[in-house]
């Protein structure tokens, strides 16, 4: 008789299913649906009051190319992301997936095909994990607006979304995140989000869950902010490439490497994670300059990866116009975006030094001098054109101790700390 494990706590449950996540850092975002083929952002057809008569033909023109989702896999793996979300269902109301419950899904019509199956092996190729977004917000189902007046059509409702996730975390193996967004209209009891999440995790028990059925779920969700959340509690801040999700070629305003590059630090350094959208166009390319700049950060996580993968506790430095840190114990990594020459000054750094390196490079020539530690002997030039990181290693963990005055430091932040003195002298008349 195979021996019967105590099942864990709820709490160290959710620390054994989030333990993957912690250290993913970098996930890819997919924002593909009808849509995309209009290229005027997700929410066209709220945004323009399309009828949903005028919006359904898009179900049938909808003629993908062959396989993007495993390009898309590759240029994962290639950016150094480990997990990928994709929409599944967006507000439009459209499905990847097949679906008993509506014909409004890729298999029966324009793709002919399961989009969220190719989805699922083509991760699996490249060793990503998997992630499900899944809109319970509707604008294509009659009952979506009227559940929240009428009692009838919120059970038939709620039946179809709850039967739905079950579609979706029963016929694709194992899926490691399910990502819910916009509850509208329904509150959390409207939705029976409690039973929701425990179906989840009846049929995949390895499940994470986000927080955006109603309930906190398994972690956070800042959008297009990095903000970290309470201690302990872990986030992941979702950002989009330009401003929109889905495929919207009029905007163009792109981050730059060396952008996506300093936000991976700031995930790193408040412990999160980094979900960064893409949003292919109705073929399934993505567009231009995406994958380059993705590419570009795969080489620099290449040589940097420590830094952002494995610094994960938030020193508080304070801002420097060469760069900011993450550490890893004694450990300080300086990513310097603002490259200033030869000589490069960090104050208030209140340890002792022990060694400087260019990471992943030769050793760096330092002098401390209390707060002030001085690099020097650097190359002119940036060695790296998006962000160069320093290796700094401390006796102990390292402190900075920077206030807004300048030598206000009265207390030697480096001396030991005062003795009491022994006895109390009597003052001299
Ligand atoms: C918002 C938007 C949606 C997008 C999502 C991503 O909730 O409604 O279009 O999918 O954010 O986080």
């Amino acid at each position: 008789m195979p021996a019967t494990r105590k099942p864990l706590k709820p709490q160290d449950d959710q620390q054994r299913r989030l333990a993957w996540f912690r250290d993913a850092r970098f996930g890819m975002f997919i924002h593909w649906g009808l849509y995309s083929q209009l290229g005027r952002h997700e929410w066209v057809m709220n945004r323009e009051r399309i009828p949903v008569a005028e919006y359904e033909p898009l179900a049938d023109s909808f003629k993908p190319g062959k396989w993007p989702a495993r390009k898309w896999a590759q240029l994962a793996k290639e950016a150094g992301q480990r997990y990928m979300v994709m929409t599944t269902k967006h507000h439009e109301g459209f499905c990847l997936f097949d679906s008993a419950l509506t014909d409004y899904n890729a298999k029966r019509r324009g793709p002919g095909r399961d989009l969220v199956a190719e989805y699922v092996e083509a991760c699996r190729e490249q060793g990503l994990r998997v992630g499900f977004y899944y809109s319970l917000m509707d604008w294509h189902h009659p009952d979506g607006a009227r559940c929240a007046r009428n009692e009838k059509a919120r059970r038939r409702f709620v039946d179809y979304i709850h039967g739905q996730i079950r579609e979706l975390l029963t016929n694709y193996g194992k899926i490691d995140i399910l990502w819910y967004d916009v509850n509208w209209p329904l509150s959390p009891e409207g939705w029976e989000s409690e039973r929701m999440n425990q179906m989840a995790l009846e049929l995949q028990p390895d499940i994470i869950i986000n927080n955006r059925n109603g309930l906190p779920g398994d972690f956070g969700t800042p959008e297009q902010h990095i903000t970290p959340e309470a201690a302990g509690r872990m986030w992941e801040a979702c950002m989009t490439f330009n401003t929109s999700w889905g495929y919207t070629p009029i905007d163009t305003d792109y981050k730059s490497a060396r952008h996506v590059v300093e936000m991976l630090r700031q995930v790193a350094a408040g412990g999160g994670n980094l979900l960064l959208n893409i949003g292919p166009d109705p073929l399934g390319n993505v567009p231009a300059p995406c994958p380059s700049v993705l590419r570009q950060v795969g080489a620099w996580l290449q040589q940097y990866g420590p830094s952002v993968y494995e610094a994960t506790d938030p020193f508080q430095g304070e801002w420097l116009i060469t760069g900011a840190f993450t550490r890893k114990g004694d450990t300080l990594y300086f990513h310097c975006n603002r490259w200033p020459g030869s000589e490069l000054a960090i104050g208030g750094l209140v340890c002792e030094i022990t060694s400087a390196r260019l990471m992943g490079g030769p050793k760096v020539k330092f002098r401390q001098v209390k707060d002030r530690l001085v690099l020097s002997g650097l190359p002119e030039k940036a060695p790296n054109p998006l962000t160069t990181v320093i290796e700094l290693k401390f006796k102990g963990e390292p402190r900075q101790v920077l206030g807004a005055g300048h030598v206000v430091i009265d207390k030697d932040p480096w001396a030991a700390p005062a003795r009491k003195p022994a006895a109390k002298r009597t003052k001299a008349k």
